[in-house]
């Protein structure tokens, strides 16, 4: 009973005006201060440097994404987004956008009095976590935008005015979401997490990701939930690959599976740390490398460029361990690692004897999505610009 489409919400391209000749924003923002204001000054408003946001599971036959709340407005009006590390801009669903957000709890502007219209027009593209519909073109997730700024809210925080952008109109993909909007929290901060950084938060921010069986999934803001950590936190270094400025890019080693690697998969690549996208996204080389070690029954899936596929009644006795390894800001190797467990994502809807497997094939893309989160108790810092990863005892 499983039709599982994880949204890769790695954002492509903003264009702005409806005009024949768009303009791009730039998505790398300039660096901004990390503290502006004293983090003293912070906790007399919010009575803690950290504050915890419970997350909901996004389950459709398996975990897809995770989304908490946000209030934007005043009044506050109460709105849910999924917190994505692979986008950087506050996007949410308007009242504008009508019936093409239908599922969406849609924010009202005139109903808030310290809105305002930013009076640009732009579009985002989102790219692919290739679910059992794997999206090609970047022409089926997109949205319509209309920037603007209000004061939002998040937990016990409060960003103060935000720069935002609210959804006008969306493709029918899109609406697929139940949540109201997307808060990026690349670490080139903007909207949500660049207002709370200006008000005084520490530069940081940490997931506890939890298959739904296990639940209590939460986001840490400031900070992290120690609580939460089984063990050694390890941090990776952010790399400096030109093509993926401005998102949580770590530079890997070697991929294996089951200790094993091969000439295609013990080369350097530079991997995405995406809470948006479910599945794990690599090369097409690195994908069939992957897949040849695990079982020559492993196939593409006809005509979904990108999925990958094999009968249900065999997948349950593969071993399939797969390391990426990286590297640790000490300097010595270290693995992320994607559990057997995780190497079946469900029966395809139009196929039900057909399972979906874990890694889908982008060229130019290699994403760890939430597939290996899960396992981990990860931590972005923006400060720092590092990537944490501990245990997290499930
Ligand atoms: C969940 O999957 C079912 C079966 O494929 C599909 O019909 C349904 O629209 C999905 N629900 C959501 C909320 O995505
Ligand atoms: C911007 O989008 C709105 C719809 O949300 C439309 O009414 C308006 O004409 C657009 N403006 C420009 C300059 O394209
Ligand atoms: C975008 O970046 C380019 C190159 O850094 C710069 O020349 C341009 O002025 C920027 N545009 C805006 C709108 O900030
Ligand atoms: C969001 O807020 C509503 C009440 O407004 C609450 O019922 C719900 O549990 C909250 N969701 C999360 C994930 O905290
Ligand atoms: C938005 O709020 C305005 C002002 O209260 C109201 O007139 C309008 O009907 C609301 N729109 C929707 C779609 O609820
Ligand atoms: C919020 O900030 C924007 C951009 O700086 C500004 O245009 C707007 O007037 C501010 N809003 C309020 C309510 O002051
Ligand atoms: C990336 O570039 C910056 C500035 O040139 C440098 O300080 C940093 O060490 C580099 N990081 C890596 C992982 O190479
Ligand atoms: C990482 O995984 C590879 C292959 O599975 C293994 O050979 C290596 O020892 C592991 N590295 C660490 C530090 O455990
Ligand atoms: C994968 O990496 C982990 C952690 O470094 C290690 O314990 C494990 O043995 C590796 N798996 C294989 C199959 O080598
Ligand atoms: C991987 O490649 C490196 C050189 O880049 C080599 O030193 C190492 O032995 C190779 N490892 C395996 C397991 O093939
Ligand atoms: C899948 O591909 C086959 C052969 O190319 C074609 O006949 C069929 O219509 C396609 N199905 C869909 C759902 O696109």
């Amino acid at each position: 009973m499983l039709s599982a489409f994880p949204l890769a919400l790695l954002a492509l391209s903003v264009g702005v005006g409806a005009t024949p000749d768009p303009t791009t924003i730039n998505l790398t923002s300039r660096k901004i201060n990390p503290s502006p204001r004293s983090p003293r000054d912070f906790r007399k408003r919010s009575l803690s440097t950290t504050d915890n946001i419970p997350l909901t599971d996004f389950f459709n036959g398996t975990d897809l994404q995770w989304f908490g709340n946000i209030s934007m407005g005043t009044p506050p009006q109460m709105l849910t987004a999924i917190f994505d590390t692979g986008s950087s801009l506050l996007v949410i669903a308007s009242t504008q956008c009508g019936v093409a957000c239908s599922n969406q709890i849609q924010f009202n502007t005139s109903k808030s009095s310290t809105f305002r219209d930013g009076g640009e027009n732009g579009t985002v593209a989102f790219a692919t976590g290739l679910g059992v519909k794997p999206v090609e073109s970047d022409s089926e997730l997109v949205l319509n935008l209309r920037s603007g700024s209000d004061h939002v809210r998040i937990g016990e925080f409060d960003a103060g005015n935000t720069s935002l952008f609210t959804i006008t109109d969306q493709t029918p993909e899109m609406n697929q979401d139940f949540f109201s909007g997307i808060s990026g929290m690349s670490p080139d901060p903007d909207g949500l997490l660049k207002g709370l950084i200006n008000e005084g938060m520490p530069p940081v921010f940490s997931f506890y990701l939890t298959p739904q069986a296990i639940g209590h999934a939460e986001m840490t803001l400031g900070g992290i939930d120690h609580s939460k950590v089984k063990g050694d936190l390890v941090y990776a270094q952010l790399s400096n690959n030109s093509d993926f400025q401005g998102s949580w890019q770590l530079s890997s080693t070697q991929i294996s599976v089951n200790g094993k690697t091969s000439s295609a998969l013990n080369v350097s690549r530079t991997f995405i740390v995406d809470t948006g996208t479910s599945n794990i996204l690599m090369d097409p080389q690195a994908a069939e490398a992957v897949y040849s070690i695990i079982s020559p029954d492993i196939k593409p899936k006809a005509n979904l460029t990108g999925a990958f596929g094999i009968p249900c009644d065999k997948i349950s006795t593969l071993t399939a361990e797969i390391n990426i390894t990286l590297t640790s800001t000490d300097g010595k190797s270290f693995n992320v690692t994607i559990p057997s467990s995780e190497l079946s994502v469900g029966p395809f809807a139009d196929e039900p004897s057909l399972c979906q497997t874990v890694i889908n094939a982008f060229e130019g893309l290699n994403i760890i999505g939430a597939s290996a989160l899960k396992h981990y108790y990860s931590v972005f810092d923006v400060g720092q610009q590092r990537v944490g990863f501990a245990p997290n005892g499930h």
